[in-house]
């Protein structure tokens, strides 16, 4: 029960729940470990990820966000093809499905009805189905055939931030898990990796007056507000952008680097803050000539990079976590930007006008 759950020393549920982050990781790798150090996975679930021949991830808001980073895992680890949708749009755009689909329904509460609309429909049609949610009890929990457990502990503030990371944490497990029952060879240890993410966490979490030091050079006064980032970072992009316009009603959004020269770099004008994620040794060629590109048209750019990638102007350097993780440590900065964004502009942080925390009409 909400009413129960208290803020101690926080101002607000959403700061706090930002800095559970690291103990949830922590909370993640017991639960899904035994005492060998193995995973420790329904083994159900095993069967049924083994037995799927493409898995169909269904979500809204930031679990949908999650999914995207989750597909990623998904088919590098586990090399199994894998579809992202948003719950709402599914039914009238409804892909032509694979024989065997997995459907895996991702939701922090557990009750959102667009999602829940998508599992009847699907059930109809006599196809299994997977909710990772929070609230082991909750609707889609039930009437799914199996569950995976967050861990997160109640998340009472309407912006999502540590269901968001412990949502990909768990996706992560299961994809190696996946890996592992196919018998694939993996050089990924993901409770190592989550251990090492949960440290960069806690690293984050205790540089809270660097980052509102941020928000006054960039987000203080601005009427919007623009994320690049090419590969996962476009990813995090997309969440970042969410967060800053739920709770302090920037106008943001988060775009792919590759996409500013169709359209997008018509709205960068003299002093627009253009916040560019760096963490894919990949894409960090391609990122930085996209900032350049920003910052000649005046914008007012701030880098944040990963550790090992970072140049002397980034505005920002995250410790350095294994590049498939880096979502799950590259957000964190993103929500105490938001937060402190919308501290400072006088907004409600934790109960932002127009918005619920679990959307249980369609
Ligand atoms: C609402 C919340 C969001 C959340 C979305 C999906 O819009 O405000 O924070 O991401 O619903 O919720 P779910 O519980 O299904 O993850």
């Amino acid at each position: 029960d909400a009413s129960d759950i208290e803020k101690g020393t926080y101002p607000h549920f959403m700061l706090k729940e930002i800095d559970e982050q690291p103990f949830v990781m922590r909370k993640i790798i017991n639960e899904y470990q035994n005492e060998n150090n193995e995973l420790k996975l329904d083994a159900n679930v095993r069967q049924a990820m083994k037995a799927c021949d493409r898995v169909y991830i269904i979500a809204a808001g930031t679990s949908y966000h999650a999914g995207l980073v989750g597909k990623q895992f998904i088919e590098k680890l586990a090399k199994i093809p894998v579809e992202v949708h948003v719950a709402s749009e599914f039914s009238y755009n409804m892909p032509l499905l694979s024989e065997k689909p997995l459907f895996v329904f991702i939701s922090q509460s557990g009750e959102t009805a667009d999602s829940r609309a998508v599992l009847v429909k699907i059930k109809e049609m006599g196809h299994p189905a997977l909710t990772i949610t929070n609230v082991p009890g909750s609707t889609l929990s039930r009437e799914a055939d199996y569950t995976l457990n967050l861990y997160a502990g109640p998340e009472i503030a309407v912006a999502s931030t540590k269901a968001y990371t412990a949502q990909m944490a768990v996706l992560a497990i299961l994809a190696v898990d996946t890996a592992r029952a196919k018998g694939l060879a993996l050089d990924f240890d993901p409770m190592q990796e989550l251990a090492i993410a949960a440290n960069a966490m806690e690293i984050l979490t205790d540089q809270k007056e660097t980052i509102e030091g941020l928000v006054r050079n960039y987000l203080e006064t601005t009427r919007n507000a623009f994320f690049i980032g090419r590969s996962s970072d476009y990813f995090v992009c997309l969440e970042g952008a969410l967060k800053l316009k739920e709770i302090s009603y920037i106008q943001a959004e988060g775009f792919a680097g590759g996409e500013l020269k169709h359209g997008t770099i018509a709205l960068i004008e003299e002093g627009t803050p253009v916040i560019a994620l760096v963490t894919q040794a990949e894409v960090n060629y391609a990122i930085r000539s996209n900032v350049q590109e920003v910052v000649a048209r005046g914008a007012n750019a701030m880098v944040v990079s990963m550790k090992g990638l970072e140049q002397d102007s980034d505005a920002f350097v995250l410790p350095y976590v294994h590049e498939l993780l880096s979502p799950l440590v590259t957000v964190v900065p993103m929500q105490l930007l938001a937060y402190y964004a919308a501290l400072h502009r006088g907004c409600d942080v934790d109960k932002p006008r127009n918005l619920a925390k679990s959307v249980t009409v369609e």
